[in-house]
Protein backbone atom coordinates (compact mmCIF):
# COMPACT_ATOMS: atom_id res chain seq x y z
CA UNK A 1 0.00 0.00 0.00
CA UNK A 2 1.65 3.72 -0.89
CA UNK A 3 2.04 5.99 1.72
CA UNK A 4 2.97 9.31 0.23
CA UNK A 5 6.67 10.42 1.40
CA UNK A 6 6.63 14.33 0.13
CA UNK A 7 4.42 17.16 -0.63
CA UNK A 8 5.79 16.54 -3.99
CA UNK A 9 4.08 13.02 -4.04
CA UNK A 10 0.80 14.60 -2.78
CA UNK A 11 1.02 17.46 -5.81
CA UNK A 12 1.65 14.77 -8.02
CA UNK A 13 -1.53 12.95 -7.25
CA UNK A 14 -3.08 16.15 -6.89
CA UNK A 15 -2.45 17.05 -10.76
CA UNK A 16 -3.69 13.55 -11.53
CA UNK A 17 -6.77 13.77 -10.02
CA UNK A 18 -7.50 17.06 -11.67
CA UNK A 19 -6.77 16.25 -15.06
CA UNK A 20 -9.45 13.28 -14.49
CA UNK A 21 -11.59 15.50 -12.94
CA UNK A 22 -11.74 18.12 -15.69
CA UNK A 23 -12.02 15.39 -18.17
CA UNK A 24 -15.08 14.53 -16.64
CA UNK A 25 -16.34 18.11 -16.74
CA UNK A 26 -15.45 17.67 -21.13
CA UNK A 27 -17.61 14.72 -20.74
CA UNK A 28 -20.55 16.48 -18.64
CA UNK A 29 -20.66 19.01 -21.29
CA UNK A 30 -21.09 16.86 -24.08
CA UNK A 31 -23.22 13.75 -23.26
CA UNK A 32 -26.58 14.05 -24.62
CA UNK A 33 -29.12 12.10 -26.38
CA UNK A 34 -27.64 11.07 -29.93
CA UNK A 35 -23.59 11.43 -29.43
CA UNK A 36 -22.02 7.81 -29.14
CA UNK A 37 -19.56 6.86 -26.49
CA UNK A 38 -16.74 6.20 -29.06
CA UNK A 39 -17.07 10.19 -29.46
CA UNK A 40 -16.77 11.06 -26.20
CA UNK A 41 -13.78 8.54 -25.58
CA UNK A 42 -11.78 10.43 -27.68
CA UNK A 43 -12.81 13.29 -26.89
CA UNK A 44 -11.26 12.47 -22.96
CA UNK A 45 -8.38 10.85 -25.01
CA UNK A 46 -7.77 13.98 -27.03
CA UNK A 47 -7.92 16.41 -23.79
CA UNK A 48 -6.13 13.91 -21.73
CA UNK A 49 -2.65 13.91 -24.39
CA UNK A 50 -3.15 17.67 -24.48
CA UNK A 51 -2.62 17.93 -20.84
CA UNK A 52 0.29 15.53 -20.89
CA UNK A 53 -1.30 13.00 -19.23
CA UNK A 54 -1.12 9.41 -20.01
CA UNK A 55 -4.91 7.35 -20.37
CA UNK A 56 -4.45 4.80 -17.22
CA UNK A 57 -7.06 2.37 -18.62
CA UNK A 58 -5.31 1.83 -22.69
CA UNK A 59 -4.11 -1.22 -22.76
CA UNK A 60 -4.43 -1.95 -19.62
CA UNK A 61 -4.63 -5.58 -19.66
CA UNK A 62 -5.30 -5.26 -23.45
CA UNK A 63 -8.40 -2.85 -22.67
CA UNK A 64 -8.57 -1.11 -26.00
CA UNK A 65 -9.87 2.09 -25.45
CA UNK A 66 -9.13 5.06 -22.78
CA UNK A 67 -12.47 5.06 -20.92
CA UNK A 68 -14.55 2.88 -19.87
CA UNK A 69 -18.18 3.21 -20.99
CA UNK A 70 -21.14 1.35 -19.31
CA UNK A 71 -25.12 1.82 -20.12
CA UNK A 72 -27.73 0.97 -18.58
CA UNK A 73 -27.36 -2.73 -17.43
CA UNK A 74 -23.86 -2.98 -17.89
CA UNK A 75 -22.10 -2.24 -14.14
CA UNK A 76 -18.56 -1.39 -15.41
CA UNK A 77 -15.72 -1.91 -18.13
CA UNK A 78 -17.92 -1.08 -20.91
CA UNK A 79 -16.28 -0.51 -24.36
CA UNK A 80 -17.17 2.45 -26.06
CA UNK A 81 -19.06 2.04 -29.33
CA UNK A 82 -20.77 3.76 -32.41
CA UNK A 83 -24.79 3.58 -30.50
CA UNK A 84 -25.84 6.64 -30.43
CA UNK A 85 -27.28 7.24 -26.81
CA UNK A 86 -30.72 7.58 -26.16
CA UNK A 87 -32.88 9.59 -23.97
CA UNK A 88 -33.74 7.92 -20.93
CA UNK A 89 -30.38 5.91 -20.65
CA UNK A 90 -27.94 6.39 -18.10
CA UNK A 91 -24.05 6.06 -18.79
CA UNK A 92 -20.95 5.49 -16.24
CA UNK A 93 -18.06 7.03 -17.84
CA UNK A 94 -15.18 5.76 -15.71
CA UNK A 95 -11.58 8.11 -16.77
CA UNK A 96 -8.17 7.47 -15.46
CA UNK A 97 -4.74 9.20 -16.19
CA UNK A 98 -1.15 9.33 -14.81
CA UNK A 99 0.39 12.40 -14.41
CA UNK A 100 4.30 13.04 -13.08
CA UNK A 101 4.46 9.18 -13.04
CA UNK A 102 0.83 9.14 -10.53
CA UNK A 103 -2.80 7.77 -11.21
CA UNK A 104 -6.27 9.53 -10.82
CA UNK A 105 -9.25 7.13 -11.18
CA UNK A 106 -12.63 8.84 -11.45
CA UNK A 107 -15.97 7.29 -12.40
CA UNK A 108 -19.32 9.02 -12.62
CA UNK A 109 -22.86 8.16 -13.95
CA UNK A 110 -24.74 10.41 -16.18
CA UNK A 111 -28.29 10.31 -17.03
CA UNK A 112 -29.04 11.28 -21.09
CA UNK A 113 -31.77 13.61 -20.86
CA UNK A 114 -34.23 13.45 -18.57
CA UNK A 115 -34.63 9.64 -16.50
CA UNK A 116 -37.72 8.41 -14.99
CA UNK A 117 -37.60 9.04 -11.12
CA UNK A 118 -36.71 5.36 -10.07
CA UNK A 119 -33.54 5.15 -12.32
CA UNK A 120 -32.44 8.85 -10.81
CA UNK A 121 -33.04 7.04 -7.46
CA UNK A 122 -29.96 4.71 -7.64
CA UNK A 123 -27.72 7.60 -9.14
CA UNK A 124 -28.62 10.06 -6.28
CA UNK A 125 -28.12 6.86 -3.34
CA UNK A 126 -24.95 5.42 -5.09
CA UNK A 127 -23.59 8.90 -4.94
CA UNK A 128 -24.43 9.63 -1.64
CA UNK A 129 -22.68 6.03 -1.08
CA UNK A 130 -19.74 7.21 -2.21
CA UNK A 131 -19.47 10.49 -0.38
CA UNK A 132 -20.29 8.54 2.87
CA UNK A 133 -17.70 5.95 2.37
CA UNK A 134 -15.31 8.82 1.74
CA UNK A 135 -16.50 10.32 5.12
CA UNK A 136 -14.77 7.65 6.46
CA UNK A 137 -11.50 7.82 4.97
CA UNK A 138 -10.15 9.01 8.48
CA UNK A 139 -6.76 8.74 10.52
CA UNK A 140 -7.53 6.18 12.54
CA UNK A 141 -10.48 4.36 10.87
CA UNK A 142 -9.89 0.79 9.76
CA UNK A 143 -10.69 0.22 5.50
CA UNK A 144 -13.93 -1.86 6.47
CA UNK A 145 -15.85 1.14 7.92
CA UNK A 146 -15.83 3.15 4.36
CA UNK A 147 -16.80 -0.59 3.16
CA UNK A 148 -19.48 -1.19 5.70
CA UNK A 149 -20.89 2.59 5.31
CA UNK A 150 -21.40 2.07 1.86
CA UNK A 151 -23.50 -0.63 2.10
CA UNK A 152 -25.42 0.54 4.85
CA UNK A 153 -26.58 3.63 2.71
CA UNK A 154 -27.17 1.05 -0.47
CA UNK A 155 -29.31 -1.42 1.56
CA UNK A 156 -31.45 1.60 3.12
CA UNK A 157 -33.07 2.10 -0.02
CA UNK A 158 -33.73 -1.27 -1.09
CA UNK A 159 -30.43 -1.48 -4.05
CA UNK A 160 -27.72 -3.98 -4.33
CA UNK A 161 -24.13 -4.05 -3.67
CA UNK A 162 -22.20 -5.26 -6.47
CA UNK A 163 -19.60 -7.97 -4.72
CA UNK A 164 -17.28 -8.78 -7.99
CA UNK A 165 -15.28 -5.92 -8.24
CA UNK A 166 -13.99 -3.53 -5.67
CA UNK A 167 -12.50 -0.38 -4.83
CA UNK A 168 -8.41 -0.19 -4.39
CA UNK A 169 -5.54 1.36 -3.22
CA UNK A 170 -3.86 4.09 -5.77
CA UNK A 171 -0.70 6.01 -6.26
CA UNK A 172 2.19 5.04 -8.74
CA UNK A 173 -0.04 2.18 -10.57
CA UNK A 174 -3.44 2.59 -10.82
CA UNK A 175 -3.84 -0.72 -8.68
CA UNK A 176 -2.51 -0.37 -5.49
CA UNK A 177 -3.01 -2.82 -2.03
CA UNK A 178 -5.55 -2.67 -0.49
CA UNK A 179 -8.64 -4.11 -2.28
CA UNK A 180 -11.48 -1.89 -0.78
CA UNK A 181 -15.10 -3.83 -0.46
CA UNK A 182 -17.82 -1.97 -1.03
CA UNK A 183 -19.28 -4.09 1.58
CA UNK A 184 -18.80 -5.90 5.07
CA UNK A 185 -18.46 -5.47 8.88
CA UNK A 186 -16.83 -2.18 10.21
CA UNK A 187 -13.59 -2.67 11.93
CA UNK A 188 -11.71 -4.85 10.08
CA UNK A 189 -8.39 -4.68 7.82
CA UNK A 190 -5.84 -2.06 8.31
CA UNK A 191 -6.21 1.28 9.90
CA UNK A 192 -6.15 4.22 8.04
CA UNK A 193 -2.97 7.11 8.68
CA UNK A 194 -2.22 10.20 6.58
CA UNK A 195 -0.66 9.52 3.06
CA UNK A 196 -2.97 6.70 1.98
CA UNK A 197 -4.32 7.15 -1.38
CA UNK A 198 -7.65 5.56 -2.22
CA UNK A 199 -10.02 4.74 -5.02
CA UNK A 200 -13.20 4.16 -3.57
CA UNK A 201 -15.97 3.34 -5.88
CA UNK A 202 -19.25 1.78 -4.95
CA UNK A 203 -20.63 -0.47 -7.89
CA UNK A 204 -24.90 -0.27 -7.34
CA UNK A 205 -27.63 -2.08 -8.89
CA UNK A 206 -31.06 -1.84 -8.76
CA UNK A 207 -32.19 -5.88 -8.83
CA UNK A 208 -29.68 -8.45 -7.11
CA UNK A 209 -26.13 -8.03 -7.03
CA UNK A 210 -24.98 -10.86 -9.63
CA UNK A 211 -23.14 -9.85 -12.15
CA UNK A 212 -21.94 -11.60 -15.20
CA UNK A 213 -18.87 -11.02 -18.04
CA UNK A 214 -19.37 -10.59 -21.31
CA UNK A 215 -18.15 -12.68 -24.20
CA UNK A 216 -16.01 -9.92 -24.74
CA UNK A 217 -14.47 -10.43 -21.52
CA UNK A 218 -14.63 -7.10 -20.24
CA UNK A 219 -18.52 -5.90 -20.09
CA UNK A 220 -19.74 -6.29 -16.77
CA UNK A 221 -23.23 -6.71 -16.75
CA UNK A 222 -26.21 -6.86 -14.08
CA UNK A 223 -27.97 -11.02 -14.05
CA UNK A 224 -31.09 -10.12 -13.74
CA UNK A 225 -30.73 -7.20 -16.52
CA UNK A 226 -31.48 -4.61 -13.71
CA UNK A 227 -29.73 -0.84 -14.48
CA UNK A 228 -26.61 -0.18 -12.24
CA UNK A 229 -24.77 3.01 -11.41
CA UNK A 230 -21.37 3.63 -10.73
CA UNK A 231 -19.45 6.60 -8.74
CA UNK A 232 -15.83 6.64 -7.62
CA UNK A 233 -13.21 9.44 -6.66
CA UNK A 234 -9.24 8.86 -5.92
CA UNK A 235 -8.74 10.08 -2.12
CA UNK A 236 -5.79 11.13 -0.08
CA UNK A 237 -6.11 10.92 3.69
CA UNK A 238 -4.94 13.38 5.24
CA UNK A 239 -4.74 15.02 8.76
CA UNK A 240 -7.40 17.58 7.76
CA UNK A 241 -9.44 14.31 6.29
CA UNK A 242 -10.23 13.30 3.55
CA UNK A 243 -9.13 14.98 0.15
CA UNK A 244 -11.08 14.38 -2.52
CA UNK A 245 -8.38 14.82 -5.16
CA UNK A 246 -10.59 14.26 -8.31
CA UNK A 247 -12.74 16.66 -7.76
CA UNK A 248 -12.31 20.27 -9.15
CA UNK A 249 -10.11 22.59 -7.17
N1 LIG B 1 -11.56 2.45 -12.68
C1 LIG B 1 -11.50 1.08 -13.08
C2 LIG B 1 -10.86 0.32 -11.98
O1 LIG B 1 -10.64 0.87 -10.96
C3 LIG B 1 -10.96 0.96 -14.42
C4 LIG B 1 -10.06 -0.11 -14.82
S1 LIG B 1 -10.69 -0.87 -16.16
C5 LIG B 1 -9.54 -0.95 -17.36
O2 LIG B 1 -10.59 -0.86 -12.01
F1 LIG B 1 -10.11 -0.56 -18.38
F2 LIG B 1 -8.53 -0.20 -17.11
F3 LIG B 1 -9.11 -2.17 -17.42
CO1 LIG C 1 -10.89 2.32 -9.87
Amino acid sequence: MIILKSRDELQSMREAGQVVARAHQLVAQHVRPGITTRELDQLVERFLLDSKAIPAFKGYHGYPATVCASVNEVVVHGIPNDIPLEEGWILGVDIGAYVKGFCGDSAWTYPIGSIDQATQKLLDVTEKALFQGISKAVIGNRLSDISHQIQTVVEEDGFSVVRDFVGHGIGRKMHEAPQIPNFGAPGRGPRLKAGMTLAIEPMVNAGNYHVQVQEDNWTVLTVDRSLSAHFEHTVAITAEGPLILTVLE
